[in-house]
């Protein structure tokens, strides 16, 4: 039996041994997939012994993702790009491949979950940190007509910007801005900023929702975010992060085990 696991800290929560039981059963995979807490000052220590145990691989959550681009001895190009993985694989010569399936999940959440087609479209993203900078080739990939990054503190934006152009041949339709400079109504608004967290709501203003725009908030949670909340009452349709969860899980065991779990019935099961 192969063992898998995700590496937090906190762990408690994390819904992702349900969700690939959950797939394992459904592709008759023979895996185990279980919690590990690491200590904040022993991830790579925690990476280690699991590669030196047999363990196959492992996702990676908060506080962990940029640290695991680190412990990797081989990035794949979107992992390396976004300087963040969610994705371990443990290779039985002592490799570990580090990949980031958190763009991919995003975009099929959007694409296939939710029947938004990318393409063509002006998609704006709230929020340059790591879970910004870990879906922009993805969505770049879906060849929008525009993906603006707006952020509170402006120069991370330009950054981000800078950092993508310096790294692709394509990445002309990436800009930045503030909040105060977002300009035109948009298709997709995706939140990745922490705000939700703490219960507060970016300073997006209701005019950059085209009507009917998709606004998806990367964190889930019992009740809507803020930004749901807000992005609802001015007609827009609202997603949560928990399509996306099971969307990059599914990524994730594609990678591990080369064959992709259907989602849509585990969805709907933890949405019930
Ligand atoms: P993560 O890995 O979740 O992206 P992060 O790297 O700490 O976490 O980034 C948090 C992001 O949320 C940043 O873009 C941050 O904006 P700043 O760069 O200005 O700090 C954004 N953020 C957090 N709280 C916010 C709030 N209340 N309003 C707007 N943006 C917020």
């Amino acid at each position: 039996t192969d063992k898998y696991c995700v590496i937090g800290n906190p762990i408690a929560h994390s819904k992702s041994p349900e969700i690939h039981a959950a797939f394992a059963a459904e592709t008759g995979q023979d895996l185990i997939y279980e919690r590990r807490l690491s200590p904040l000052d022993g991830f790579a220590a925690t990476v280690r012994e699991l590669a030196a145990q047999g363990w196959r691989g492992a996702n990676v959550t908060v506080p962990f993702k940029l640290e695991a681009a680190g412990v990797a001895t081989r990035l794949a190009e979107r992992a390396r790009l976004a300087g963040a993985v969610n994705t371990l694989l443990f290779e039985a010569g002592g490799g570990i491949v580090g990949d980031n399936t958190d763009g991919p999940g995003l975009v099929a959440d959007i694409v296939r979950n939710a029947g938004v087609a990318l393409a063509g479209k002006r998609v704006l993203l709230l929020g340059a940190g790591g879970a910004a900078r870990g879906v922009i080739l993805p969505i770049l990939q879906e060849g929008p007509a525009a993906i603006v990054i707006a952020n509170r503190t402006r120069a991370t934006a330009d950054e981000l910007v800078a950092h993508f152009g310096a790294h692709l041949a394509h990445a002309g339709q990436l800009s930045a801005c503030g909040y105060d400079a977002i300009d035109g109504g948009f298709d997709v608004v995706v939140n990745a900023t922490s705000a939700s967290l703490g219960a507060a709501l970016p300073p997006v203003p209701a005019t950059a929702l085209k009507p009917g725009a998709l606004a998806l908030d990367m964190m889930y949670g019992k009740e809507p975010s803020p930004f749901m909340a807000f992005a609802a009452g001015h007609g827009a349709v609202v997603r949560d992060g928990l399509g996306m969860l099971v969307e990059q899980a599914a990524e994730a065991f594609a990678l591990w085990r080369g064959v992709r779990p259907q989602t849509a019935a585990l969805l709907q099961r933890l949405r019930a």
